[in-house]
């Protein structure tokens, strides 16, 4: 089905139109899988992991944050950097790309949307069937039982306790080194590994299992897509490459396929 390979486009309003093979795909297609990442919350005001000016990363090391040897070296440090996260996301809204997305799910039969985010502005925008594999940071569990809670104060001098057992509450994210939930992990497969065309949206494409889903639909031959603001791991192995902000292709793109 992949007519071109390796064919980038560094994206700009007023020098681009999109490429005609790429719309016809994109029109005739009926499953469609979107995978995305901290990228595509980035132009709603949310810092990305990796980037090297503005990332979450750049201030502290994952390890020391997102693990589960990090919570239980130093449970409140891990506890208080999600509360800050979860703050930081109060108030944020979903952009343009979000919205571009829920217009793609509104016109394709079948579509997957496939999210790294743990903010949850997907769902804010409208967006339906949407696989969270790194779990959602407004939701927050019992790190013995696994019972969920709906309230607790961020503002303690210990990390809240559960109410059923008394073992310490965390958000319920993906750390590094834990199983993603299988029920999504596995949906995620099924639909890259059937699509006609998978998106790779402002993810750098480096963390496993999520990263593998753009080589599984690759394998089965479906054209791959990157939208990103740089070059990735992947960018030479997709069939088209556009390079710019996602917040600003993804609304042009919708408009050039189905005039939304
Ligand atoms: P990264 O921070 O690794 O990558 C963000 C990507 O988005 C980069 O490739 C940027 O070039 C791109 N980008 C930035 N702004 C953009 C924009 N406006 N439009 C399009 N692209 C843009 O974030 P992820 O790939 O999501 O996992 O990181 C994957 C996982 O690593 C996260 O889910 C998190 C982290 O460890 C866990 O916490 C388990």
């Amino acid at each position: 089905m992949c007519p071109i390979t390796n064919t980038n486009f560094s994206y700009s309003k007023t020098l681009m139109e999109f490429p005609v093979d790429f719309i016809r795909f994109l029109t005739s297609a009926t499953r469609v899988v979107v995978l995305t990442g901290a990228g595509v919350s980035q132009e709603s005001g949310l810092r990305t992991f990796r980037d090297a000016q503005d990332a979450l990363w750049a201030q502290y090391k994952p390890e020391d944050l997102a693990s589960p040897e990090a919570f239980a070296r130093d449970p409140k440090l891990v506890w208080d950097w999600y509360a800050w996260r979860r703050e930081a996301i109060k108030g944020v809204r979903p952009n343009p790309g979000h919205y571009a997305l829920v217009e793609m799910e509104n016109r394709i039969p079948a579509f997957t949307l496939i999210t790294q985010n743990v903010d949850g502005l997907h769902r804010f925008a409208g967006s339906r069937n949407v696989l969270e594999l790194h779990g959602n940071i407004q939701r927050v569990r019992c790190a013995e039982c696994g019972t969920f809670t709906e309230t607790w104060g961020d503002d303690t001098e210990s990390v809240p306790l559960c109410v059923v057992c008394g073992g310490m509450l965390r958000p319920d994210v993906i750390w590094f080194g834990e199983a993603l939930p299988r029920a999504e992990l596995e949906a995620a497969v099924k639909a890259s590994r059937s699509c006609h065309v998978y998106f790779s949206i402002g993810t750098s494409g480096v963390v496993q299992p999520a990263a593998s889903l753009a080589y599984a639909a690759r394998n089965n031959g479906s054209v791959v897509v990157e939208i990103n603001a740089e070059p990735t791991p992947l960018t030479s192995k997709v069939d088209f490459a556009f390079h710019g902000k996602s917040g600003e292709i993804l609304p042009d793109l919708a408009k050039a396929v189905w005039g939304v």
